[in-house]
């Protein structure tokens, strides 16, 4: 059976000169764990989605997709470590993190990205100010995100995510791991990065940044006011910040767009997979990942 979609992904490990596996340059193991992770989370092939509620499983959406740690560099040649680019911040001249969002983008990202047309970039590294992350959206006539020419630049494109939430310290069966990697407790299963791949193809926060006026643009995520930021024992129902009227539902906290930790996390929605397929069929800077 053919993957519909396969998207090579790199990632960028900014380290501080650690020999591999400790401190910010991180094991092979936490990485594969990560893009495990996202693959079980865009195609519901994730453990946890038996905590779906009821009310909401109609709702689901999965995409046949593959997340694959990329074989080749931008080159054609071999790479030793699949999908994994290190690269020692005090070789390349770089101040001492956390690094600002502001130095990410001036310096880094265009230091190090590969071809955004081939490549997912991942880059994995030590985010000042408390962030777990953050990603470039697609350019698309969608609403709610840039056209066409208005987007960011080409050389900043992909998600920036902090390496103590990359990675999962559960297995494919939702059982802990016997050696954990060392993650943030609340972040510890690897929905910050499908949160913010769930960004870089095009959606937006369930709650629609903004009050219950305000829309994902996706007609099956309840309308919310706030983030949720619900975490164990994610009791259901939480929340129920908007009245929709006839059929009204509380707040969709378990969706990965939302801030809930990732414990709490465990769905897409078909809406926001159709979004995703809308991305991924029409983003023209994205057009060779296909
Ligand atoms: N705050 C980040 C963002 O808005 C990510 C939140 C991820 N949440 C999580 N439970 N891992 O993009
Ligand atoms: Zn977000
Ligand atoms: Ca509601």
């Amino acid at each position: 059976k053919k993957t519909t979609y396969t998207i090579p992904v790199v990632v960028h490990i900014i380290h501080n000169g650690e020999s591999v596996g400790s401190g910010t340059n991180l094991p092979y193991a936490q990485i594969e764990s990560q893009i495990r992770v996202l693959n079980e989370d865009f195609n519901r092939t994730n453990a946890d989605k038996v905590n779906t509620p009821n009310v909401f499983l109609s709702r689901a959406g999965s995409i046949d997709i593959e997340f694959k740690l990329a074989t080749r560099d931008p080159d054609g040649l071999p790479l030793a470590e699949p999908g994994v680019h290190r690269v020692n911040r005090n070789a390349m001249g770089w101040s001492a993190p956390p690094f600002s969002d502001n130095y990410i983008e001036s310096t880094i990202k265009p230091a190090t990205i590969w071809d955004p047309t081939k490549y997912l970039n991942i880059w994995v590294l030590d985010i000042s100010g408390g962030l777990l992350g953050y990603a470039q959206f697609p350019e698309s006539t969608l609403p709610g995100l840039p056209a066409s020419g208005e987007g960011e630049a080409a050389n900043t494109d992909g998600v920036v995510i902090w390496y103590r939430a990359f990675g999962s310290n559960y297995d494919a069966s939702g059982n802990p791991i016997s050696q954990p990697f060392n993650l943030y407790p609340s972040y510890d299963r690897g929905r910050t990065t499908t949160h913010e791949v769930g960004h870089f193809l095009g959606l937006r926060h369930i709650w629609g940044d903004g009050d219950c006026s305000k829309d994902d643009f996706v007609s099956d995520t309840p309308v919310a006011s706030a983030p949720n930021y619900t975490g164990a024992p994610c009791t259901f129902p939480g929340p129920n910040s908007c009245n929709e009227g006839s059929g009204d539902l509380p707040d969709m906290f378990q969706n990965y767009m939302d801030y809930s930790d990732d414990v709490c996390m465990n769905l897409f929605t078909q809406g926001q997979i159709n979004r995703v397929e809308t991305v991924l069929q029409n983003s023209p800077r994205r057009q060779e990942l296909l």
